[in-house]
C-alpha cells in the first residue's frame, strides 16, 4: 500500500480497534498517515490509544463505541460512511465462542454470527454505497475457514463465510480498480478466546505476533485476494486444504483444540 493519498483516500475505519489485530491495524494505517475510525465497546481504551495515535502521527481519529453483535446498535456507523469519504475498511472485529456447541446458548450464536457475518456484510455494503472512489476492503477470516472445526464450529463456520464473501468482492471490485483482501491468520497472540480459560500452551502451534499478522495484509492489499500470515501456517494450510483428507484435518484440529479448553466447555 502506497503513502497517504496516493492509493485510497484519507480515512480507515478498523473494526475491532480496541486490542490485539485490531489495534495493530490502527498504528500501522496512522503511522502512514490515515484519519481513524476506531470501532469497538472498550472507548475509553481507544481513546487512550486515538490520543496517542494523534500526537505521534499528526492524524485526526473518532472513536466510536458500538457492540458489534447488535444489528441494532449499528446505525451511528451508517451515519460515519455518508458524512465522512471512508476509503479503507478492515473488517476485523471478531470473536469464536470455544467449546461443545450443545453448551452454548442459543443466543450467543446469533450474537456471534452477527458480529462475524451480518454486521461486516452491512458495514461493507454502506461502504461501497457511500464510495465510488478507489477503495481497499479488508476482512479477517482465519485458516479454521479451510476446513471447519470442533469446538469452535459456528465461529470456523463464519469465517468460511468470510473467505467466501471476501474472494468474490475481490474479483468484483477489481473490475473498478478497488481491492479486496481476506486475511487468514493462524494462531496470533491477542486477547482472543481469553475470557474461557483456554490453556494456549496446551495447543501445539506457533503463535505470532498480531503486528506481524496485520502489516502483512496491509503489505499484499491490492496484490493477491487472500494472505495467510506465516510459513507454518501456509504450510498447514496447504496440507489441509490440498493433501489430508477434509474430515481428517478437522478430526486433528479439533484434536490439538480439545486438551486447551476447560472442561466446563466440553
Ligand atoms: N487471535 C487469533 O488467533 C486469530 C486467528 C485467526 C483470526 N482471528 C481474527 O482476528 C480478528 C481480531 O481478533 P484478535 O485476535 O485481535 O482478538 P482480540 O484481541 O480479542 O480483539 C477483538 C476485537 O474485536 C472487538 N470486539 C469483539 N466483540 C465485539 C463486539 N461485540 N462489538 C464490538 N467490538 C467487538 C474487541 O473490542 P471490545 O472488546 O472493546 O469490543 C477487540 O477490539 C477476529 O476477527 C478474529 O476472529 C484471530
Amino acid at each position: 500500500m502506497s503513502k497517504k493519498n496516493e492509493k485510497y483516500g484519507n480515512w480507515a475505519m478498523v473494526t475491532g480497534a480496541s486490542s490485539g489485530i485490531g489495534l495493530a491495524f490502527c498504528k500501522q494505517l496512522a503511522e502512514k498517515g490515515y484519519n481513524l475510525v476506531m470501532v469497538a465497546r472498550s472507548v475509553e481504551k481507544m481513546e487512550k490509544e486515538a490520543s496517542e495515535l494523534m500526537g505521534k502521527y499528526k492524524v485526526d481519529t473518532k472513536v466510536i463505541g458500538v457492540d458489534l453483535s447488535d444489528a441494532k446498535a449499528l446505525s451511528p456507523l451508517e451515519h460515519v460512511f455518508t458524512q465522512l469519504n471512508i476509503a479503507l475498511l478492515v473488517n476485523n472485529a471478531g470473536w469464536g465462542q470455544p467449546g461443545v456447541f450443545k453448551k452454548h446458548t442459543l443466543d450467543n450464536c446469533l450474537r456471534e454470527t452477527q458480529l462475524n457475518i451480518n454486521t461486516p456484510l452491512t458495514l461493507t455494503k454502506w461502504f461501497i454505497d457511500n464510495n465510488s472512489e478507489r477503495k481497499g476492503l479488508i476482512f479477517l477470516s482465519s485458516i479454521a475457514a479451510y476446513m471447519g472445526s470442533p469446538y469452535l464450529a459456528n465461529y470456523s463456520a463464519c469465517k468460511a463465510w468470510t473467505l467466501n464473501f471476501g474472494v468474490s468482492l475481490y474479483h468484483e471490485l477489481k473490475e473498478e480498480g478497488s481491492d479486496v483482501l481476506v486475511l487468514a491468520p493462524g494462531p496470533t497472540k491477542t486477547g482472543m478466546f481469553g475470557i474461557d480459560n483456554i490453556d494456549f500452551s496446551k495447543i501445539p502451534m506457533h503463535w505470532m505476533k498480531a503486528e506481524d499478522v496485520a502489516k502483512l495484509a496491509i503489505k499484499n492489499l491490492g496484490k493477491k485476494p487472500v494472505t495467510v500470515p506465516g510459513l507454518i501456517n501456509k504450510i498447514m494450510k496447504f496440507m489441509m486444504a490440498k493433501i489430508m483428507p477434509r474430515s481428517f484435518a478437522q478430526k486433528m484440529f479439533g484434536s490439538m483444540m480439545k486438551p486447551a479448553m476447560p472442561n466446563s466447555i466440553l
